[in-house]
């Protein structure tokens, strides 16, 4: 595996996406120490200080039609959910759809993106950042109130690279599955079971409008399946609020 190990980069997302491009292979991660320009979902901005986070990406290359795309997410979310619980003793939680919590607060969140060339994926960058040695206030103001680093969650500061290493070895043990099987059952069964979302009161802000309601599945392509009182309704894509 070709690992690259920065200091200050923009986005490793971006890093990552550039390699890919230049034809490095999948398996290629890109590591920073720091990102200047972390990106969040939905064009937010990911708060990435020196030293204390994993601020890093992945190449993959999946033979997938372009519509399996957000399964990928969450064989990640899987993945980095069954790591951290090794790694903290705690049990970790994902909030859909690929949001990392302990007791409701966030850790770590994931930014898939795709490079596409005539309806074929031709790579996806999967991106996570987790707050592993961050103190309270460490964090900004804003987020303080929602935020938890893996040091918070046991008390003491975690070396980076352990958790890194469990997360890669989780991670290639569920893709390989994942896509040799061809099959999203067993990975869907796994979230489900680590889901802090279903059977909570949802309200997901879509573009077709706000769907609130219990959330009570996810389909077989991943989208959360919301009970509400016009009846089941499919959210594909969104923030959501968990009350
Ligand atoms: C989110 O929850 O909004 C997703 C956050 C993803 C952050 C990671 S940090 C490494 C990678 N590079 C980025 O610019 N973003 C992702």
């Amino acid at each position: 595996q070709h690992i690259v190990h920065l200091k200050v980069v923009d986005s490793t997302n971006v890093v990552a996406a550039k390699l890919a491009d230049e034809g490095e292979p999948e398996g290629t991660l890109v590591i920073s120490d720091q990102q200047t320009g972390g990106k969040g979902r939905r064009g937010r901005p990911w708060f990435s200080p020196p030293g204390t986070g994993i601020w890093m990406s992945l190449v993959l290359r999946p033979q997938l039609p372009m519509a399996h795309a957000p399964q990928l997410t969450l064989v990640a979310a899987v993945a980095v959910s069954q790591a951290l619980t090794e790694v903290t003793g705690s049990q970790a939680g994902i909030k859909w759809p690929n949001d990392i919590l302990f007791d409701d607060r966030k850790c770590c969140g994931i930014l898939t993106e795709m490079n596409m060339e005539s309806e074929e994926i031709t790579s996806v960058i999967l991106g996570i950042g987790i707050n592993v040695n961050q103190v309270r206030s460490d964090f900004p103001e804003e987020i303080q109130g929602i935020a938890t680093s893996l040091r918070e969650i046991t008390g003491h500061p975690i070396p980076r690279a352990s958790v890194v290493q469990r997360i890669l070895e989780k991670f290639e043990t569920l893709y390989d599955q994942y896509v040799e099987n061809g099959s999203f059952a067993c990975i869907r069964d796994q979230w489900k079971k680590q889901s802090i979302t279903l059977g909570r009161h949802v309200s997901a802000a879509t573009s077709r409008g706000i769907i609130t309601g219990v959330a009570v599945d996810i389909d077989e392509m991943g989208a959360l399946v919301v009970e509400t009182e016009q009846g089941q309704q499919k959210v594909y894509s969104a923030d959501i609020q968990v009350s």
